[in-house]
């Protein structure tokens, strides 16, 4: 089954055609960072527009690169949640447009299922139930993935994500938006204990997190420091911020896999590109003798492909729209937890 699969959500454009929710035949991406660079963020409304320009030659291309004609095409994809409004509804309607013109269903796709799907790209082999660390620019939460389209949220952060603390501690040391890449490369090297930088604890759910004092307690340092005219051993600074979300990131996974008693692990989304949070998972997953899995780099951060891979299941769950699918407006189609 070819899925044509479309991802409008944030700052990426994207269009893939995915078969049988494993093979990727194309997988083209339009960034728009250069263009939010600017502003140090993303502006929503500069995002929908580049979403509209780029979408219609990208789909012609996602056809073309992965040698089919619209003929071949058996279902479309769209992530409909979550994301930027405007850039959500590019996406959305474009794939309803084109889901009517061919007669074909449209299958609403979870931006976070999807990028949990990612892993079915990497590892062809991987099958729920399995635990999944999710972490990318919006959303940080751990999530047990007990088949395709089951999925419970078992804890999760309670302010900033693991990808918005980076950024913005990274765009305080003058690094371009969206600067936890950077921030990882500068990382290489630094002395982690250089600085001590808290760990937050959090009442109630051992499983849950929060980010926003540890980006606070960074930026205060560098703040303070240029106030006083000091230097800032930066490489060292960002190896300490990288050490403590790892850290905290790592704790909550392994408690997570000994009350599950999952035996395979999976991490999802863009943050899930950082080398220190490779290697820490990588070291929890042979201590504790569980199997690992990590999406290729080209997999971690927004795509399409990751939405043509989790159609696929949702298609076979019989999570089909009709043509009144609006961004934001399906819940019931992903059930009461994600
Ligand atoms: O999943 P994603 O592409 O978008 C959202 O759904 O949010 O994640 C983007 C996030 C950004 O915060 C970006 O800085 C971060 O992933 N990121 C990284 C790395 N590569 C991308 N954060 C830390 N280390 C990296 N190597
Ligand atoms: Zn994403």
């Amino acid at each position: 089954m070819n899925i044509f699969s479309i991802e409008s959500s944030c700052d990426e454009t994207a269009v893939a055609v995915v078969r049988d929710g494993r093979v990727m035949l194309s997988d083209c991406i339009s960034s728009q960072v250069d263009i939010h660079k600017i502003y140090g963020g993303v502006v929503p409304e500069i995002a929908s527009r580049k979403h509209i320009e780029a979408i219609y030659p990208l789909a012609d291309q996602a056809l073309a690169t992965a040698g089919v004609t619209r003929a071949d095409i058996d279902a479309v994809a769209v992530t409909y949640a979550p994301g930027l409004i405007g850039a959500v509804l590019v996406g959305v309607n474009f794939a309803k447009a084109a889901a009517f013109a061919l007669g074909k269903p449209l299958i609403p796709v979870h931006h976070i299922r999807g990028h949990i799907a990612a892993n079915y790209l990497s590892h062809p082999e991987l099958e729920p139930p399995f635990l999944c660390l999710v972490v990318s620019g919006g959303h940080t939460m751990l999530v047990d993935v007990a088949d395709y389209t089951k999925m419970t949220i078992l804890g999760g952060t309670r302010d900033d994500a693991a990808g918005e603390c980076f950024d913005k501690i990274a765009r305080v040391l003058g690094m371009p938006y969206p600067g936890g890449a950077a921030l990882d490369r500068m990382s290489q090297g630094g002395d982690p204990t250089k600085y001590p930088l808290p760990r937050a604890k959090v009442d109630g759910n051992p499983l849950d997190l929060s980010f926003s004092g540890l980006k606070t307690a960074a930026i205060n340092l560098i703040h303070n420091a240029n106030q006083k005219d000091e230097p800032v051993d930066i490489p060292s600074l960002c190896a300490a911020v990288s050490e403590a979300v790892s850290s905290a990131l790592v704790s909550r996974t392994e408690l997570a896999l000994r009350q599950t008693g999952r035996k395979t692990l999976a991490v999802a989304g863009g943050v899930a590109a950082n080398s220190r949070i490779r290697a820490q998972v990588t070291e929890l997953a042979q201590r504790m003798g569980v199997r690992l899995c990590l999406p290729e780099l080209r997999y971690c951060g927004d795509n399409a492909a990751m939405i043509g891979a989790q159609g696929y299941y949702e298609f076979l769950a019989g999570n089909v729209a009709d043509m009144t699918l609006n961004a934001y407006a399906t819940k019931s189609l992903v059930g009461e937890s994600l």
